[in-house]
């Protein structure tokens, strides 16, 4: 079967500085990935490159065989985006963000309508619809990106770092969306650095570090440590307590 997301000996270099060195790798449709690395590691890189938010040097990357970059008109639909920073028109509502990100996928009208008053009930920002975002508190926001993610009803979730910043009641209603949605049939790549959050959610496991791969493969190998081998690391500071 086409793999939902190919990557392919992809390179993103900042002033000669890779950050995403030569990385490969595919993403079957319908999988959960838990795409995880330290800071600075290249996972937002490595996003914007596939949703076209990053220009690349080489490599490629497709969506379900359409390269990023050529065929740009038919991905970018297919993925709903929910970055890692906040980045909402001010100048829109709540309910005016949603319609208008809607409306650039060629939602119609209606169904962009019925959608954003079923996400912003579900997500419980519908009486807060006619404000502005910038009155909402940061776990309101998350929400809200979230919302905005899902309005095209997209085949491809890339959620990075979706419960940054969320209390535990919405970290736990997020994790049973994203399920659902899974086992509805979406693909799903998430960032995060709540090991909790990627050992629940994820079928498959990428690590990342320093813009190179890794380790990728199946959940349950990690977790059983079939496929990496045991480390012990003690770290004492100089001068602590005994
Ligand atoms: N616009 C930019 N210009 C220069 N360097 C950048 C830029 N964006 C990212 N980098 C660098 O690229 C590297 C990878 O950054 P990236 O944002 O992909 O990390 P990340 O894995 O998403 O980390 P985090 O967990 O902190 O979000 C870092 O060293 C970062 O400083
Ligand atoms: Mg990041």
């Amino acid at each position: 079967m086409q793999a939902a997301i190919s990557i392919q000996h992809l390179v993103k270099s900042y002033n000669g500085f890779k950050a995403v060195d030569d990385i490969s790798f595919d993403v079957s449709a319908g999988d959960f990935v838990g795409f995880l690395g330290p800071n600075g590691a290249g996972k937002t890189t490595t996003i914007n490159a596939i949703t076209g938010l990053n220009n690349f040097q080489s490599g490629s990357a497709k969506i379900f065989g359409m390269d990023v970059v050529k065929d740009y008109r038919q991905t970018r639909p297919l993925i709903g985006l929910c970055p890692q920073e906040f980045n909402f028109d001010p100048f829109l509502s709540i309910e005016g963000l949603l319609i208008y990100q809607a409306g650039y996928f060629g939602v119609v009208k209606k169904i962009a309508a019925d959608r954003t008053r079923a996400l912003l009930q579900r997500f419980g920002l519908f009486e807060k619809r006619k404000q502005d975002f910038r009155k909402l508190s940061g776990g309101m926001k998350r929400r809200l990106l979230l919302c905005r993610a899902l309005i095209h009803d997209p085949q491809i979730l890339i959620l990075d770092e979706p419960t940054a910043g969320a209390d535990i009641e919405l970290k736990y209603d997020i994790w049973k969306y994203l399920t659902e949605l899974n086992t509805q049939g979406k693909t799903i790549f998430l960032t995060t650095h709540n090991m909790e959050e990627a050992e629940r959610l994820s079928k498959t496991i990428i690590i990342i570090h320093k813009g190179k791969i890794l380790h990728h493969s199946d959940k349950e190998s990690l977790v059983q440590n079939k496929t990496l081998e045991s480390k012990y690391l003690e770290l004492t500071r100089e001068g602590a307590p005994p």
